[in-house]
This record gives structure tokens, C-alpha cells and sequence, in this order.
């Protein structure tokens, strides 16, 4: 990713620091993972207590540590009558809410967003629809891409909100209609695209496209790997932006704030659908779990969404003037602590990579370490801790401004 790779030694808070010694204030936590600092005690603490109890069971036994974390996130998902199934990936977490989809359903069709990412195994493959990631288009799916939040650069790009989310809701209909068997097992959708550049469709977007769903009785997937937990500040789970609840939803990264822990939430009727033995060995593992949960009670004992809103504003209202007045960045976008610039030639939209790839190094050089990501790599990602602080987030500001002024 950079020129000179940085190999971290060791991390503090938001902060790590390289084997050479120097510090960099960490605003892509190892692409939204480390979610409340590096070595936060209360995590460093629960996994130590549990390591030294028992470290393996597989889900043979009953476990305590992941059946109270499964009951927390079964009553925090906003699904009714949820049910949690643990994996090791979010991969994994989608692979397993394509099974279920396609069982209930009896189908092989599904439904993905165009710029979606869902991870790097074969069903994860099938569904993602963004160039640089994908890398087959062979699986046992039929897969439809419909129009989505990548807004830049939609063919319905100039429409205002409500028109926009009309016609990608249109888009839905013609695809069902023209391109699918009658079928269709579910659409998944990240709330806010992640790898695809924190691309952020209106609010309500997924109600409409939600409606047409449920008049085919088509599943509705959440894929919350990126926007779960308060990140978007507004609220806990990205779908909540747009008024519907999920079938299912999907989680990782941040919960275990770097411990290996994702899973899938499904109403049980769905869940219950796979009747045959099931298992997961390191799924639901004890460490993991304990890890999981402690990072939970951290965000909400802190209340860490109200300061993603906050600190998300403070970046952005410090951002934008500086987004205004450079040519060759086509907006900023995104939510809480999710914000993105996308880099362009001056003068339209086509992407500039070589500017993306200034703005990663000049942060770099200025202590500061951000994503880069996009359709074309030409967008920086900036996702700090959920528990970054004011000065934190000036610190950070002073890095990305400083790197974006130097370029010409
Ligand atoms: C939205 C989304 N879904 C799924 C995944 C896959 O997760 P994992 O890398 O844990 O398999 C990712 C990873 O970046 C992601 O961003």
C-alpha cells in the first residue's frame, strides 16, 4: 500500500508505533477493526481472564462467554425473534447468510449492490461487484447487480434524493422483471459501500428498495461488517438510516476490536432452516467472545455512538471548506466516523489514483495513517477510533489538511 511499508510494532489508543519507533495516529484501525483503541484495558483484561480459564470448547459445549455475547447482540440487532450464528470472518458471516437465504428460499438467485465488497471467499466473490476485488464470477449463484449508493458515479448521479432513490428503486423492479427467474432468494447491500469508498445513498433509500423486496418476498441482507456499532453515529446499525428492519444481518471487524469475531443475526424461522448438523470450530470461540463482549460494553457504557456524531462533525465541518476549494477532490462523503474524499482530474469526474496515493503518503510522512480503497483506488477512507477524542480528530485534521495542501 505505501512505498515503504510500515510494520507496526506495537499500539496505544489510537496511536501505533512502528519497529523504528515512530508514532502515527491510527484513523483506519486496521480498516475499521481496532474500533476503541489499541490495548484498550477493559478488552486486554477480558481476554486475559479468559485465556487463562479456557481459551478453546468449539460449539460442541455450551460456552458462557458466547452465549451471553449472542443473547446481547440478538437484543441489540433490532431483529425480532433473532438468532445469532458466530464465525471467524465476515466472509464467512455472508457466506452463511447466502446459505440461509437460498435454503429458505429454495433459489439460487440473488440480488447484490454494484460497488459492493462481501469478502474473499467463493459466495462472498460471487456477490461482490467491484473490479479490483473480484476475482471469479464462477459459483453456484445467479447474481444480479442493481444500482446503488455510489452515487459520483451513477447514470442517475444529478437527480436530487427522492428521484435518485427512485430510479435505482426502478432499476430493482426492470432487473427482477427482466433478468431474474421470479425467485430471487435476497438482496444484500452494505448500508454505507466500505470498500467501495464509504459510498453513502440518501436515507430511506433502503425503505423503497425494501418495499419492492418484500412484494416478491425477497430477503433483505444487511451487511453491517463496516457500519455496525455505532460507527455512523447516527445510529447503531447502518439500516437504521432508511427505516426497514433486515431479515439478516452480517457482523465483524470492529466487535472484538481486533480478536478474531464475526457472525450472522436471523430471524429464527430463517435460521432454523438449515436442519442438518452444524458447526463452527473456532466460531463463538471463548476468547473471542469474551473479547467481543467487552468491546460492547465499552461502546455503550461510553456511549461511543453520540461521540461518532460529534467528532464525525467536527472532521467534517473542518474538511469541507478545504474539499470546497480543491479541484481535484470531487466531494466529501460518508457518516459519523466513516468520512471519505474521492480524488479526480480538475475540471470532472474522471479518477485520479496518483492523488490518492499523495494524500496516503504525505499523511504518512505527517504521522498520520488513513485507508485508500474506491472503485479505482482513488479514494482515501478516514475511520478513526470510536472513542477518538477532539484533539485526536485536530491532530488527524492538521495531518490530512497539511497532506492535501502540498499536493498540486
Ligand atoms: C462490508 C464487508 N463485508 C464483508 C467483508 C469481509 O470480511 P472479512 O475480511 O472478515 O472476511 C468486508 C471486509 O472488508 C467488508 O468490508
Amino acid at each position: 500500500m505505501y512505498a515503504e511499508p510500515i510494520s507496526i510494532d506495537h499500539g496505544k489508543g489510537g496511536h501505533v508505533f512502528d519497529l523504528e519507533g515512530r508514532r502515527y495516529l491510527d484513523f483506519f484501525g486496521g480498516v475499521l477493526t481496532t474500533m476503541i483503541g489499541h490495548d484498550n484495558p477493559a478488552v486486554t483484561a477480558a481476554v486475559q481472564a479468559q485465556a487463562a480459564k479456557v481459551m478453546h470448547t468449539s460449539t460442541l459445549y455450551l460456552s458462557e462467554p458466547m452465549i451471553s455475547l449472542a443473547e446481547k447482540i440478538a437484543a441489540l440487532s433490532g431483529i425480532p425473534d433473532a438468532r445469532v450464528f458466530f464465525t471467524t470472518s465476515g466472509s464467512e458471516a455472508n457466506d452463511t447468510a447466502i446459505l440461509l437465504a437460498t435454503s429458505y428460499r429454495k433459489s439460487n438467485q440473488v440480488l447484490a449492490m454494484r460497488n459492493s465488497y462481501h469478502g474473499r471467499s467463493f459466495t462472498a466473490q460471487a456477490i461482490t461487484s467491484h473490479r479490483s476485488w473480484s476475482s471469479t464470477s464462477l459459483s453456484g449463484l445467479t447474481v444480479n447487480f442493481v444500482q446503488g449508493g455510489y452515487r459520483l458515479r451513477s447514470p442517475f448521479r444529478d437527480l436530487d434524493d427522492d428521484a435518485f432513490t427512485e430510479a435505482c428503486t426502478d432499476d430493482l423492479t426492470q432487473v427482477i422483471d427482466m433478468m431474474t427467474a421470479g425467485d430471487v432468494a435476497c438482496l444484500i447491500a452494505e448500508p454505507i459501500q466500505g470498500v467501495g469508498g464509504f459510498a453513502t445513498p440518501p436515507d430511506g433509500f433502503f425503505s423503497s428498495i425494501s418495499k419492492v423486496l418484500s412484494n416478491h418476498g425477497i430477503l433483505f441482507v444487511s451487511d453491517e461488517v463496516q457500519t455496525g456499532w455505532g460507527r455512523t453515529g447516527d445510529h447503531f446499525w447502518g439500516y437504521q438510516a432508511h427505516d426497514i428492519v433486515p431479515d439478516m444481518l452480517t457482523f465483524a471487524k470492529g466487535v472484538g476490536n481486533g480478536i478474531t469475531l464475526a457472525g450472522i443475526v436471523a430471524r429464527a424461522e430463517i435460521m432454523d432452516t438449515i436442519n442438518v448438523l452444524n458447526f463452527s470450530t473456532f466460531g463463538g470461540n471463548p476468547l473471542s467472545a469474551s473479547a467481543g463482549s467487552a468491546t460492547i460494553d465499552y461502546v455503550l457504557e461510553n456511549d461511543l455512538q453520540a461521540n461518532a456524531k460529534q467528532m464525525g462533525e467536527r472532521f467534517r465541518a473542518a474538511l469541507q471548506p478545504v474539499v470546497d476549494r480543491t479541484d481535484w477532490i470531487a466531494e466529501l462523503r460518508g457518516r459519523g466516523l466513516m468520512q471519505a474524499i474521492e480524488t479526480v482530474h480538475p475540471g470532472g469526474i474522471e479518477p485520479d489514483p496518483g492523488r490518492a496515493a499523495l494524500v496516503l503518503e504525505g499523511c504518512k510522512e505527517r504521522g498520520l495513517l488513513v485507508g485508500k480503497g474506491g472503485l479505482y483506488g482513488n479514494v482515501i477512507r478516514i475511520a478513526p477510533m470510536l472513542d477518538v477524542s477532539p484533539s485526536e480528530i485536530d491532530e488527524g485534521l492538521a495531518a490530512l489538511i497539511g497532506a492535501i495542501d502540498a499536493i498540486e
